[in-house]
């Protein structure tokens, strides 16, 4: 199956990173020589995805400005003979990038919603900024292989082994089926938002990646009510369960958690090897 658009939410408040956060948005914070956003964008052309949205708020202009194009800058580089730094530069020529904004931080259902003009096909990739993976295959370019297992059309969750006291962090699924071929792959039978230990159907965590059918923009609008003004992704899939295939994989590699400052301490140094 073939992705085209994917759609990053960055307009979070980024409170834990306060006040660093008031001038620079965490996603600017560079892991290796480039910023956590660069390496979101990479691992979607890497998947083959040719259109980005990123869902910004107001001040995080940054973000999409670092991608466009400069043709002054350009120009300059290949009169001074600046051939690496150009090649960088062009790489994002393939894309097309599109910026909305999400004018209250209602949640990442309601950042994702901001978007719902813009989705022109049947399945959309979704990449929420904390989570990078470390592999040789990305985490996008591992859901998307794993998908064409599923063998229906449906939604598929990036999943992890957490440790059972952090099930609280994170929402878990419960596993109906494991597929025959890639045990990795698993068809799921519900999920709960950050449940504690002793109630957490499984082990299993979601991170950061998901591929969800256009049909969840319809649902969105309406979950927002029952988790106070929130409208959160995982309540529209669970409210999609009973007619829309849920599918889990359990992706390759390590984990790199950006979302909190020990976790971008941590992301440094296993980025740095
Ligand atoms: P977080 O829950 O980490 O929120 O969002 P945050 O604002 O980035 O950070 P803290 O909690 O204030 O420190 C996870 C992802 O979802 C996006 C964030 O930008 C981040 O990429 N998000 C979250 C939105 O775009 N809008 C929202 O309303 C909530």
């Amino acid at each position: 199956m073939k992705v085209s658009q994917a759609i990053l939410p960055v307009a979070g408040l980024g409170t834990r990173f306060l006040p660093w956060t008031k001038v620079v948005p965490k996603e600017l914070l560079p892991i290796g020589n480039q910023p956590i956003i660069a390496h979101l964008v990479d691992e979607c052309i890497d998947a083959g995805i040719t259109d980005i949205c990123f869902v910004i708020s107001k001040g995080k202009e940054l973000i999409p400005q670092y991608f466009f194009e400069d043709p002054a800058l350009e120009e300059e580089l290949e009169k001074r003979g600046k051939k690496h730094y150009l090649e960088d530069l062009q790489r994002y020529k393939s894309i097309n990038f599109h910026t909305v904004y999400q004018d209250e931080q209602l949640g990442d259902g309601h950042a994702i919603l901001q978007a719902a003009d813009w989705v022109d096909s049947e399945t959309i990739a979704i990449l929420f900024g904390d989570d990078l993976f470390a592999c040789d295959d990305s985490g996008l370019k591992q859901l998307v292989k794993a998908y064409d297992m599923m063998g229906e059309e449906g939604a598929l969750l990036a999943l992890e082994n957490v440790p059972r006291e952090n099930t609280s962090r994170y929402g878990v699924v419960d596993v109906d089926t494991e597929n025959d071929g890639d045990p990795r792959l698993k068809k799921l039978k519900g999920m709960v938002e950050k449940p504690q230990p002793e109630d957490a159907p499984s082990t299993l965590g979601i991170v950061g990646r998901y591929l969800i059918p256009k049909s969840t923009f319809d649902v969105l609008p309406k979950v927002g009510t029952s988790h106070g003004s929130e409208i959160r992704l995982i309540d529209a899939l669970i409210e999609q369960m009973p007619e829309l295939p849920v599918y889990g994989y359990e992706c390759k590699g390590t984990r790199i958690d950006t979302g909190t400052p020990e976790g971008y301490r941590e992301a440094v140094k296993v980025w740095n090897g």
